[in-house]
């Protein structure tokens, strides 16, 4: 990693992974090596020059674990082996070397709060075997009575009937991912000895999974059904030992590696806590902001409308409550959310949208994330019926809503199954216009997106107008000037529709971000703001206004000035 200018500012408490840009990789979808139509470990590894050329710091590979992948591999079978599918240690050590040869650094995810059901602490603990019959939260009972009115992340509900132990036992997820019983010291014991294990294989930090429910409320009383969410999740969200929990964890991360939490369910207050608290989070995922286009119910049809103020003062509060007074992982994506070209920009101005998304993320507080294909502008996907749809959350709750009769079909959820569909982000990438998109010689085991013979990596490398090389400048930016990585940040015009404009300073020097983020011209002009002898540092269109003040903006223009 290149390090930035030096700071002057003695308020900055630098770390590498402040000053890093983090690139997902989603590896069943990101390049496949065999032709089984599975991306895999080898075919990740033959992109690492890609990678590099991107000028990305970091790489989350999500899990490459044996799993039976109910859940693409979010349901590990064991935490030391990976999946055969993606390959072997080997491959996963040629990886890990190929990437720390190119001063990149590697980050694994961490998914402790549930198992796979395949498990074998589940196989034993469902047998009562010994020291693993504790392992779960297990309740004993009839099989047509559930403990308790607790709903799934998934749908239906949060407990399954297991014939063998004769007893139920819980699952925030699917039922094949059984949730792990903390209050267990045994099983926190366990947990902190893979945490070690990985370690000690030279990985450089890690995202931790699903870290908001790891502990439940004591007892498993019935849901308050006055709670935002599905039923009783406000009893395995956020419970009373999660503190307590993380601080375990962080005892065994070591002071060096960067760790990042997936919170749902918190808001920013709750993410800066938990930054603050200690030393097992240094920053956090919470999703306050991507609720600005959610509708209420399923069977809406205002799924994704949204309106630009509100967003700005969800991602204003984020930077002040959050960015400034601890640190923030400033993602719009990830494999678990629709594309953000599609959600936030404009298909019709796919490349200016993507590129005007590009500069607000990039310049922001906060360490960016990147989720595959994003660097692309890829889009959404179009779903005709339910049977195209491999992901577990929208199978499951859109089986849970026909089979309790709140909907007649898939026509009823059309708009919103498209909409929030997990397997936007899970098409595979776009190398080439290749048959099979450069991505297998294969069946791709998930269908094409039919755009990618304009929208594949091998045009946008070849082309310095694309949203490729427009985030690849960002990022080198970003390396090379502090004051967007640590620089406080002062929002512009906050109640106008059509702008989002921010400054950015640090030791006296400041920037200006100017987006127009909408699809007509706009003139900028905030009431007594000049920006005399302002120098364009990046813009993704030609003849870009020297002076922003007073001139017209055209719709998905974004600009970067030096004031
Ligand atoms: C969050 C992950 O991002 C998601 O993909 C997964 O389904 C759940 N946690 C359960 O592990």
């Amino acid at each position: 990693m290149t390090q930035p200018r030096q700071t002057q500012d003695s308020r900055i408490d630098r770390e590498w992974w402040k000053e890093a840009v983090v690139y997902q990789v989603y590896p069943r979808s990101f390049n496949d090596s065999d032709g089984d139509g599975i991306g895999d470990i080898p075919g990740i590894t033959e992109r690492v020059d890609y990678l590099d050329e991107l000028g990305v710091d970091v790489v989350w590979l999500s899990p490459v674990y044996d799993s039976p992948n109910h859940d693409n591999g979010y349901d590990i079978r064991d935490y030391r082996a990976i999946n055969e599918e993606f390959g072997d240690m080997a491959d996963w050590e040629r990886l890990r070397d190929a990437l720390h040869d190119r001063d990149m650094k590697l980050i694994m995810d961490l998914v402790v709060n549930h198992t796979s059901n395949e498990h074998e602490w589940f196989r034993r603990s469902r047998r009562g075997e010994g020291e693993y019959a504790d392992y779960y939260h297990w309740v004993e009972g009839e099989p047509d009575d559930p403990p308790n009115n607790w709903q799934s992340l998934f749908g239906g509900s949060a407990w399954s009937y297991d014939d063998e132990r004769e007893a139920w036992y819980l699952h925030v997820f699917n039922e094949n991912q059984p949730d792990l019983n903390w209050r267990n010291p045994d099983v926190r014991e366990a947990v902190k000895e893979i945490v070690t294990w990985w370690v000690d294989r030279g990985i450089d930090g890690f995202r931790m999974d699903a870290i908001s429910h790891l502990s439940k409320t004591e007892g498993y009383p019935d849901g308050d059904p006055e709670e935002p969410g599905p039923l009783g999740s406000e009893h395995y969200t956020f419970g009373p030992r999660l503190g307590e929990y993380l601080d375990e964890l962080g005892a065994v991360v070591p002071e060096e590696a960067m760790s990042a939490g997936e919170m749902g369910g918190a808001d920013a207050d709750d993410a800066r806590e938990f930054v603050r608290r200690g030393d097992c989070l240094d920053m956090v995922f919470h999703f306050d902001h991507l609720d600005v286009d959610q509708a209420d119910d399923w069977t809406d049809d205002n799924w994704g409308e949204w309106s630009l103020p509100e967003f700005k003062e969800l991602m204003t509060r984020n930077q002040r409550a959050v960015a400034e007074p601890a640190w923030e992982a400033l993602f719009l994506g990830n494999h678990d959310h629709p594309r953000i070209v599609s959600r936030f920009g404009d298909d019709s101005y796919r490349r200016r949208s993507a590129t005007c998304i590009a500069t607000f993320l990039l310049t922001m507080r906060g360490t960016p994330y990147l989720y595959q294909g994003q660097e692309l502008g890829m889009t959404n996907s179009e779903f005709e019926s339910l049977s195209e749809i491999d992901d577990a959350m929208t199978v499951g709750l859109v089986e849970d809503m026909l089979s309790a009769g709140t909907v007649d079909s898939f026509d009823d959820v059309r708009e919103a199954v498209n909409y929030r569909s997990r397997d936007h982000a899970r098409t595979p990438m776009h190398w080439s216009d290749d048959d099979g998109a450069g991505f297998t010689d294969g069946d791709p085991w998930l269908a094409l997106n039919d755009n990618y013979t304009e929208v594949n990596a091998a045009a946008a490398r070849a082309d310095e107008g694309s949203v490729f090389h427009h985030y690849r400048r960002l990022i080198e930016l970003r390396d090379d000037d502090p004051v967007f990585v640590y620089g406080d940040y002062d929002p512009l015009l906050p109640d106008d529709d059509q702008f989002y404009a921010f400054t950015r300073q640090l030791d006296g020097e400041r920037r200006l971000v100017v987006c127009n983020w909408s699809d007509e011209p706009a003139t900028f002009d905030p009431e007594g703001f000049t920006a005399d002898g302002a120098e364009i540092i990046v813009s993704n269109c030609d003849d870009a206004p020297a002076d922003p003040v007073g001139a017209t903006v055209r719709p998905f223009e974004a600009v970067v000035y030096e004031l």
